[in-house]
């Protein structure tokens, strides 16, 4: 099982933006839609071995889960359709409580400490994707494997303290877009599982 977390400073608490401008008024919803098109989605079927959490503006989890996921499509518009409902769903609910949104997708406020707590209590272990890191290659993972990662702009001071003490890890020496990273973690995994080595590939 395999866990994305993504930090987004500058996403959308309330449903009220038009799927037209998710750059701007959505606060680069744009790139929360494209992180979980590729953590989700295959040239033709879906991950269902996935979890993702977007962590709005340290508040606001959104949570997708691959087993029961319905209705993601490769376009960002459609995406961005599905989080506004969830998004739109999260209004008034009471802090703490997970809320359903569409099937496979829930909602609550919260904080990276609270996704953090839950994938730790299930037992995943939890990496922090850094440029700086140690590259990837040479890490072992558990089965459960939640890997953490930022948005547009770097970690914030209290997402670095929520994140305290996990290893780093790092995709290579080139700043990358956050869906980009999600992309190389998985072939990355797919890689090892389907036990193709460096050498075995030659
Ligand atoms: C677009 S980057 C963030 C902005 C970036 N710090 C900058 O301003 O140049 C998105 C996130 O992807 C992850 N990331 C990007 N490149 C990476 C790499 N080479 N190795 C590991 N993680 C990376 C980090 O979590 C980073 O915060």
């Amino acid at each position: 099982m395999r866990c994305f977390v993504v930090l987004s400073h500058t996403g959308p608490l309330s449903p009220e933006f038009p799927l037209a401008d998710l750059p701007g008024s959505a606060g680069r919803l744009d790139i929360l839609c494209r992180c979980a098109t590729e953590a989700f989605l295959l040239s033709h079927g879906i991950r269902r071995d996935v979890r993702l959490y977007l962590v709005i503006r340290g508040k606001l989890l959104i949570r997708l889960d691959g087993a029961s996921l319905r209705y993601l499509n490769p376009d960002e518009r459609s995406t961005a359709a599905l989080l506004r409902k969830a998004i739109a769903r999260a209004q008034g609910v009471d802090p703490g409580e997970w809320a359903p949104s569409t099937p496979g997708i829930a909602v609550r406020w919260g904080a990276l400490a609270h996704v953090r707590a839950e994938l730790e209590a299930e037992g995943f272990g939890v990496y922090v994707l850094e440029e700086g890191g140690e590259f990837i290659r040479g890490v072992p993972f558990p089965e459960r494997a939640a890997f953490v990662l930022s948005d547009h702009r770097d970690f914030a001071p209290e997402d670095l303290a929520a994140l305290d003490g996990l290893p780093r890890v790092s995709l290579g020496p080139r700043a990358l877009q956050a869906q980009t990273c999600i992309a190389l973690v998985h072939n990355e995994l797919d890689l090892r599982e389907a036990g193709w080595t460096s050498v075995s590939c030659r």
